[in-house]
């Protein structure tokens, strides 16, 4: 086993959810990423090696958030990288909260801040040849009472994803 890992926090869907993404996956896009493999990362941390995977635990671990809800409602992409995704025309603050948080818990952790601004998406389809935009979709709920640390690992024909522990949204906060 090597002893870098491909780390990210993410929000991992419930089944439900999950279904409805890969719903939308099939129905917006030829290439949909495996049903699996849905999810919005709220931090990528890169190749960590364990030392730093300790350290992410530990400071993730005291961050107090409360539950909350996203409407996914809206078809957006990046076209350099030919993208299709999934985001939301109104994030709740809850969720730019907890991304605050993390990204301050992880200071400690030896990572640079990312550069880029967070816009939460789920990724549906990559090299995607027709690409659109699209507001105002049926709605789907996505109800967030948990984030988890995943590795992304290769695997045939893509990637899987390997989800290591889930930090419960305790709801005080
Ligand atoms: P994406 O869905 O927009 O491609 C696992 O690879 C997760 O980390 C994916 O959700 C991916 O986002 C994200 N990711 C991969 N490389 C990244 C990078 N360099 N910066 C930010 N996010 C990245």
């Amino acid at each position: 086993m090597s002893d870098r890992h491909r780390l990210f926090l993410a929000l991992w869907p419930d089944q439900e959810t999950r279904a409805q993404l890969a719903a939308a996956a099939e129905r917006w896009t030829q290439r949909p990423v495996p049903g699996a493999n849905l999810h919005m990362t709220l931090a990528f941390l890169g190749s960590c090696d364990l030392d730093q995977w300790r350290c992410i635990d530990e400071s993730v671990s005291t961050i107090i958030s409360q539950p909350f809800e996203i409407n996914i409602d809206y078809l957006g992409t990046w076209p350099r990288s030919k993208t299709q995704w999934l985001g939301t025309s109104c994030a709740p603050e809850a969720l730019g909260e907890l991304v605050e948080a993390l990204g301050s818990a992880l200071l400690g952790c030896d990572f640079q801040p990312g550069r880029q601004r967070f816009v939460p998406h789920v990724t549906l389809s990559r090299k995607e040849q027709h690409l659109r935009t699209q507001a105002g979709l049926d709605v789907i709920h996505w109800p967030v009472d948990e984030f988890v640390l995943a590795e992304s690992l290769p695997a045939t024909g893509g990637v899987r994803y390997v989800v290591h522990k889930r930090w419960p949204l305790s709801g005080r906060g």
